[in-house]
């Protein structure tokens, strides 16, 4: 019998590229081991096959990993937390396996988990030197997958105010990347090109979208479009303008985020502005966060990078926190691709 305050959660993620393993301590991280598959690099995107076939791979010694790290023996793991969705079906089902497996064998509760609700309750892993917004709060979440402003009223009490009405922000900077000859995942190398370039280089529209949604298709042909005719009048034009097309680039994605959040802000009256997902570990959009602080009087919420991009630990909190409700699941939970917060 686990004692209600000494917790130990085992936690997997496998909804995309990253195969992931944590174990937490209650609230505590105590470890959270990723492995990228670098196999996609070539591809300009993530291959779905290829990807489940490198979960499968990784899953057995990431979890090792996991529990060799947090220095625990798994006789002590009192519940197996995995993702079930948002993600590419092939690749969850991988991590939804073992999870059950694991959980049959070692004869403990399952517990699923939003791939998406845990970009946000990233921010309850207990850091010493983070803070955790307070109920209710406004989150946005950037991925590869999704862009969307979320109205956090409690830990399983979330409503979507808007989101991208075609490609995920993620999506935006890495199709933006791939047109530029970078190889993918393209958001974190425009994100360090852009360091050094002068972001009103390029000025690129912004769109116009209703209500609180977004949209990047248009950004995204209006950036090919650009590239097509700068080269044709000079074909060096992208290698001899790197980092100030990347730091146009993300300034005007930056700056479609910030509009929308602040839309957000002022429609709900709330302050509170909390960032998940891939693209929160963008520098332009930390920034443009911790600006706001004294610009609009927010107290924003940024999460380490390791919280940013898929990782365990996420799921693990979300893990414990269910826990705690005595939310568990039974052997007949399947992986759902397509899973709404
Ligand atoms: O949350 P995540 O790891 O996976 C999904 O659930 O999609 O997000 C991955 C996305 C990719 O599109 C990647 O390019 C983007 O996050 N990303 C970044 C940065 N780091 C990761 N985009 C812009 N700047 C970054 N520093
Ligand atoms: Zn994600």
């Amino acid at each position: 019998m686990t004692d209600k305050q000494n917790i130990y959660i085992l936690a997997i993620e496998s909804s995309c590229d990253d195969t992931s393993a944590a174990v937490m301590h209650n609230d505590k991280r105590l470890s959270n081991v990723v492995a990228t598959q670098k196999i996609h690099e070539a591809y300009g995107g993530v291959v779905p096959e290829l990807a489940s076939r490198a979960h499968q791979q990784n899953i057995i010694p990431v979890v090792h990993q996991a529990l060799a790290n947090a220095n625990i023996d798994k006789k002590l793991v009192s519940a197996i937390a995995f993702t079930r969705g948002p993600g590419l079906l092939g690749s969850l089902l991988v991590g939804t396996s073992f999870a059950k497996s694991l959980a049959l064998g070692l004869d403990v509760p399952l517990i699923e988990v939003n791939h998406m609700q845990a970009h946000i309750l990233a921010h309850f892993i207990n850091e010493d030197d983070k803070r955790t917004p307070p109920f209710p709060f406004l989150a946005l979440t950037i991925s590869g997958g999704h862009t969307q402003i979320v109205l956090v009223k409690d830990y399983f009490d979330m409503e979507i105010l808007g989101e991208t009405l075609d490609d995920a922000v993620g999506e935006a900077f890495d199709k933006s990347a791939k047109m530029l000859g970078l190889p993918y995942p393209g958001g974190p190398l425009i994100d360090k090109y852009a360091a050094s370039g002068n972001a009103d280089a390029f000025p690129f529209p912004k769109p116009k979208v209703k209500d609180l949604n977004f949209s990047f298709s248009g950004l995204k042909t209006s950036i090919l479009y650009f590239i097509q005719r700068e080269t044709k009048k000079n074909p060096s034009f992208v290698e001899q303008n790197l980092n100030d097309i990347c730091a146009s680039i993300q300034f005007t994605i930056v700056s479609i985020l910030m509009d929308k959040l602040k839309k957000a802000a002022k429609q709900t009256g709330i302050k509170h502005i909390a960032i998940g997902g891939g693209v929160s570990a963008n520098s332009g959009i930390r920034k443009a966060l911790n600006d706001a602080e004294t610009t609009f009087g927010w107290t924003t919420y940024i999460p380490r990078f390791e919280y940013c991009t898929d990782n365990a630990a996420m799921i693990g909190i979300v893990g414990y926190l269910k826990y705690l409700n005595g939310n568990f699941s039974d052997q007949r939970i399947a992986a759902k691709a397509r899973y709404v917060i």
